[in-house]
């Protein structure tokens, strides 16, 4: 028995307002203002600026880092990505297993980890929500958010109770956790350079990376204003009314400015791990980080990193639209960046639209991910993180140490992706194993 969705959830801005591309930039720009009157210029963060693009060597050093495939293989019982897919609703049991395993995660990291608790009304009465939010380095002035919902979609019975979301959101949420893992010896010794005096760019040195996992984006039933998101709303309402305290270590662009004004940008992931998404940017003013994610994925391609043996791909299909003059603001999906986008943050939504087929069904499930796809999501965050955030992977010498990202051949992957399934009755997406490949 099929569930029916709205697609209420989603205001697509695309076909009313589409003639409006072909009028120039500015009135597009106003016109959003008047659609977000509070949206003000975030002063006190870091604007638009050109990413320090990482040499071939330093992008193959990150590839091999750490195995970008073991965290997020839903075959292995103990990856992130099997330790967080199961049924896990806002105020629920498995919710706070999941929750404690993204804790317990981030605090063997030494990251600061804080659990906001809260209660707010549902459709089925008042529920208990708590978001987590990762912080590498406290002290820093400003930080960058890349955030994900950790919750899955509330279903009354069964076996629509068994809905695990696996695209929604269960990989995004061990995307970030390989993250941190992966990038957490490169920020410190970024700040040891920092300490060191050794940085040229101190303003990027002092930009934090901060996780922010939210409870409670699904609806209860429908998608309303008051029924969905309920972890972005109470956090950035929070934040906007938090001003910090002068502190010694944290130095702050203004004398009282509100938690909300140091974040730097909100990047949002969801409905990611399915093969073949199409992701657009959705906001002007982020249009250059959405170059930055495109980029980092055609230096990747080129690399070889995504391609069988190491083969370097330059004409593989983009997980990423072009953009193309005029365009940018035209769609946009309603999700946990929404109360953050009200107050002004400045957001990158990375959401495949069209949705995964599966989408809010049993279906969107481990056999609903691709493993290529997932390691080359991973393998683009690392990228664009490290050249955001002005990292330096560790050059090695030898043309050996090139390929040593994956020891297992491609042949092997494969196989043992197949092999150790869960038994979903469905076929292996081979095809896209094959055309996609890694290394
Ligand atoms: C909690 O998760 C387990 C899998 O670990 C699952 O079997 C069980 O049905 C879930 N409980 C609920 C109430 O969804
Ligand atoms: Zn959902």
């Amino acid at each position: 028995m099929p569930v029916v969705h709205t697609k209420r959830r989603r205001t697509r801005f695309g076909s009313p307002l589409s003639w409006l591309s072909q009028i120039s930039l500015p009135i597009l720009t106003i016109v959003l203002l008047l659609a977000f009157p509070h949206v003000s210029i975030q002063a006190s963060t870091l604007g638009e600026r050109s990413l320090e693009e990482l040499s071939v060597q330093a992008v193959e050093s990150l590839v091999s880092l750490r195995d970008s495939v073991k965290n997020i293989d839903p075959t292995d019982p103990s990856s992130h990505l099997s330790r967080i897919l199961i049924p896990r609703p806002a105020d629920s049991d498995n919710n706070t297993l999941v929750r404690n395993y993204i804790v317990s995660t981030l605090k063997a990291l030494n990251w600061e980890v804080e659990e906001d608790i809260f209660t707010d009304d549902t459709p089925y009465g008042t529920k208990r929500f708590t978001n987590v939010i990762a912080t590498k380095d406290p002290s820093a002035s400003r930080r960058v958010i890349l955030s994900a919902h950790f919750d899955s979609k509330y279903f009354s019975s069964f076996p629509q109770n068994q809905f695990v979301g696996a695209t929604d959101s269960a990989f995004p949420c061990a995307l970030m956790l390989d993250l941190a893992e992966t990038l957490d010896p490169l920020l410190n010794a970024r700040k040891e350079r920092l300490e060191q005096g050794l940085e040229e760019d101190d303003e990027v040195a002092d930009t934090t990376l901060q996780l922010v996992f939210f409870d409670g984006e699904e609806a209860f039933r429908e998608w309303t204003a008051t029924d969905s998101v309920y972890g972005a709303r109470h956090l950035a309402e929070k934040w906007a009314t938090t001003f910090i305290a002068p502190h010694t270590k944290r130095h702050l662009p203004t004398p009282s400015a509100s938690e909300i004004s140091t974040i730097e940008h909100l990047i949002l992931l969801d409905l990611l791990g399915a093969p073949n998404p199409f992701i657009r940017s959705a906001f002007l003013d982020t249009a250059w980080l959405f170059d930055g994610l495109v980029a980092a994925e055609r230096r990747l391609a080129s690399s070889g990193a995504f391609a069988e043996d190491g083969i370097p791909n330059p004409d593989i299909r983009s997980f990423f639209i072009p953009r193309r003059a005029g365009e940018g603001n035209m769609n946009y999906v309603e999700d946990d960046h929404i109360p953050f986008l009200k107050r002004g943050v400045s957001i990158l939504h990375v959401i495949a639209t069209p949705f995964p087929r599966v989408w809010h069904t049993l279906s969107d499930d481990a056999s609903a991910l691709d493993l290529p796809t997932m390691r080359r999501w991973n393998l683009i965050f690392r990228v664009f993180f490290a050249e955001y955030l002005g990292l330096r992977p560790e050059v090695r010498s030898s043309r050996e140490d090139r390929n040593t990202h994956s020891s297992r051949s491609h042949e092997e992957l494969v196989r043992r992706f197949i092999d150790r399934r869960p038994n979903t009755g469905l076929t292996p997406r081979l095809t896209c194993v094959r055309r996609l490949g890694y290394g």
